[in-house]
């Protein structure tokens, strides 16, 4: 079983990076790798809207998508991680995102979704907001839906914390790493 990540978080060591380590761990423990893609040190232009890709569901851009696309290809399970920015998923990870307009007419103009593979296609989706506010996780849930369906990602399940703002500070919560290493168990397993 092929399971990828993308960290959409710039800081190393903050909330999104650390649940995501957990979560990794989790599937490590259940015997499997992980490949994680951290956006913010990637090469990564955003979509430009050219149409490339309109006819082959190909873009014709190349930078550090390139293996992303192979990545999302192959892949049987899909983590991404992302914190709450302006009520919205990080600017990395919204990047990325829509660099997968490709998919999206591969899928919905050529009619030729990604296999399911051995092992079907599922997601998770982790994110840490600093506000209370519910509007940044229903969002951000949203455009990761969007996503996660493009790329043919039938389903997938959310972690979400609230109220956590400083660099670490999920290290405070009672349940947060536990959860997240549950998730990733729960993810890869059958
Ligand atoms: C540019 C920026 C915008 C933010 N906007 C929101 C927001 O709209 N809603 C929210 O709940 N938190 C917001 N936050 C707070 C972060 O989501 C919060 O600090 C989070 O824990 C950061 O996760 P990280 O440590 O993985 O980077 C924002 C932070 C930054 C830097």
């Amino acid at each position: 079983m092929k399971v990828i990540a993308f960290l959409g978080s710039p800081r190393k060591g903050g909330n999104t990076d650390l649940l995501l380590k957990e979560a990794v761990r989790g599937i490590e423990d259940s015997g499997l790798s992980v490949d994680v893609f951290h956006l913010n040190d990637m090469d990564i232009r955003p979509c430009q809207d050219c149409g490339g890709c309109d006819d082959t569901g190909e873009c014709i851009e190349h930078d550090d998508m390139d293996g992303v696309y192979e990545a999302i290809r192959t892949a049987d399970r899909i983590i991404l991680a992302s914190p709450i920015f302006f009520f919205a998923l990080s600017a990395q990870a919204k990047i990325m995102i829509d660099r997968c307009q490709s998919f999206w007419c591969e899928k919905y103009v050529l009619k030729k979704p990604l296999p399911k593979g051995e092992f079907d296609r599922r997601g998770l989706l982790i994110l840490v907001g600093g506000m209370k506010k519910e509007v940044g996780p229903q969002c951000s849930e949203s455009c990761a839906r969007a996503f996660f369906r493009t790329v043919s990602v039938p389903e997938h399940f959310t972690l979400s914390f609230l109220d956590i703002n400083a660099k670490a500070e999920i290290l405070k919560h009672q349940t947060a790493m536990q959860d997240a290493y549950e998730a990733g168990k729960k993810l890869v397993k059958d």
